[in-house]
């Protein structure tokens, strides 16, 4: 295939990435974007084994084989709440590739004078570092997430600095091959120097932080990516790469945003290191506790009713059951909405996708600025696992660790009712007056199985 064609699919490889990613900014579309998304890769591929022709040889197909299979079954088998880490696992993957092709592009020309200098080289310093730091951060991130090694921040003494120290060395390794020294140890500085950064960038950031770090590192990966376009002269990775990094980049600062946190809170504030909330205001005050069939009748008698989906809806399963009771509550003119809050769950857009695969309609899923000003008007809410998303100390209480995070305003309801298994804390670690105020009452228990009960107690009406 000749350079105009290939260029030419090239450009309908990044106008598919460029809609992939239009589309997939909605629930509605989002499965249309992942299509288009994975056509105009598979249009890449073709064509760029189609450009090699004969050079590429047995490896190249074999290898892609062999990783289809893999991403494939991993794809498949993957539960929803374990899909953080197997993007990690992926993202890390790109790293390494990146780093590689950086290793064998330096490896191949340093023996040819000349041909190591000007932008190529910086290329392929840059996506070698950013690449394996990358690839080892996101392997970590992976660990934590899978409980592999401890979720809690991992600090010592002196650590930054040692850091600081390291990233310092592996620049001026990278500084050195770039003013024209062609030492093949230096790429070895280079790389396993910005793995080992990689590791200890990673390490002291709390588990339940990695979301925001693995948004932070896929943004990595694609810089790398783009980087490697510039070493193979590849138009589409460049582009593509770039395409990654920028909306990993959006991404990891709207997640902060929800969060109210910066990047570097998360990043250097080893969050969860100390006693958590050891600042907010002790919360005391007396839990009601109700059960089914009386939530039941304060469901059913009401007009309008708001779903507050968490984390432990997503850990529960209880998606379907909670479409069959709003399905119920329907039935007896009840109005139902869902309140979506943009960091409820591990992941962006976690809620969604749950209540997506339960066919739960998408205009009765409202954001958090939506939704806010309904909660006066309405007459029950229900809590289902969540927990900081709902907690009025961000708004209340200048000592609580999540002071100033917009959360969704359930307290101005008439009634709310809180379902989960206990009176621990959520993410945050952090303790929730919204359980003792009057206007509440716990369900206790799994929530799919308190969804159950409420479903067949309704259905009894
Ligand atoms: P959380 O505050 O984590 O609370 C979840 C609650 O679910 C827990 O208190 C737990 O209480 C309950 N739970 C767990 N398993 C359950 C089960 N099987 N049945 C019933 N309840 C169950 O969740 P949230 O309100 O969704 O907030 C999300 C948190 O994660 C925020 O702090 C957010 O900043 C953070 N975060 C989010 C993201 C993204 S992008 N979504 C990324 C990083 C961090 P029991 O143990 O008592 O049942």
């Amino acid at each position: 295939m000749g350079q105009t064609t290939s260029n030419l699919f090239y450009l309908v490889t990044i106008i598919c990435f460029i809609l992939a990613l239009r589309f997939l900014s909605s629930p509605t579309t989002a499965r249309r974007g992942n299509w288009i998304g994975a056509i105009g890769m598979a249009i890449a591929i073709v064509v760029t084994l189609a450009h090699s022709g004969m050079h590429i040889g047995w490896r190249i197909p074999v290898g892609a084989a062999i990783g289809s299979v893999f991403g494939l079954v991993g794809a498949r088998r993957v539960k929803m709440t374990a899909m953080p880490q197997m993007v990690a696992l992926f993202n890390g993957v790109g790293g390494g590739a990146a780093a590689l092709v950086s290793l064998s592009e330096f490896h191949n020309m340093a023996p040819e004078p000349g041909h190591l200098h000007g932008d190529v080289i910086v290329a392929v310093v840059a996506s070698a570092l950013i690449g394996a730091v990358s690839f080892a951060g996101s392997l970590i991130a992976f660990a934590k997430l899978q409980e592999l090694i401890g979720g809690r921040p991992i600090t010592y003494p002196g650590q930054k600095f040692g850091n600081g120290l390291l990233i310092a060395g592996v620049l001026a390794a990278g500084i050195a091959m770039i003013a024209g020294s062609e030492a093949q140890w230096l790429m070895v500085v280079v790389l396993v120097g910005a793995s080992i950064f990689g590791v200890l960038f990673v390490l002291p950031i709390g588990g339940a932080d990695m979301p925001v770090v693995i948004s932070l590192l896929n943004a990595f990966t694609g810089l790398a990516a783009s980087a490697t376009g510039f070493e193979l002269g590849s138009n589409v990775l460049i582009v593509s790469g770039a395409l990654v990094g920028a909306s990993g980049t959006l991404l990891t600062l709207m997640m902060g945003k929800a969060m109210n946190r910066s990047i570097g809170n998360v990043l250097f504030g080893a969050f969860g290191q100390v006693q958590a909330g050891a600042g907010a205001a002790a919360v005391e005050g007396t839990v009601r506790s109700v059960n089914a069939e009386d939530v039941a009748i304060m469901l059913a008698y009401a007009q309008n009713v708001v779903i507050v989906p968490g984390y432990g809806m997503a850990v529960a399963q209880a998606q379907h059951a909670v479409r069959e009771l709003a399905d119920e509550l329907e039935k007896k003119n009840v109005n139902v909405q869902y309140a979506i809050h943009p960091v409820a769950g591990r992941m962006p857009g976690h809620m969604n996708v749950l209540l997506a695969e339960a066919n739960v309609p998408y205009d009765a899923l409202k954001e958090m600025d939506e939704i806010n000003p309904e909660f006066p008007q309405t007459d029950v809410v229900l809590v289902i696992g969540a927990n900081d998303v709902v907690n009025p100390a961000a708004r209340n209480d200048p000592g609580s660790p999540i002071y100033g995070m917009p959360i969704l305003n359930v307290d101005a309801a008439a009634q709310t009712i809180v379902m989960k298994r206990s009176m621990a804390t959520g993410f945050a670690g952090i303790d929730n007056p919204l359980f003792v105020l009057p206007g509440t009452a716990m369900l206790f228990g799994d929530a799919k199985a308190s969804v159950l009960k409420l479903v067949s107690a309704v259905k009894a009406l």
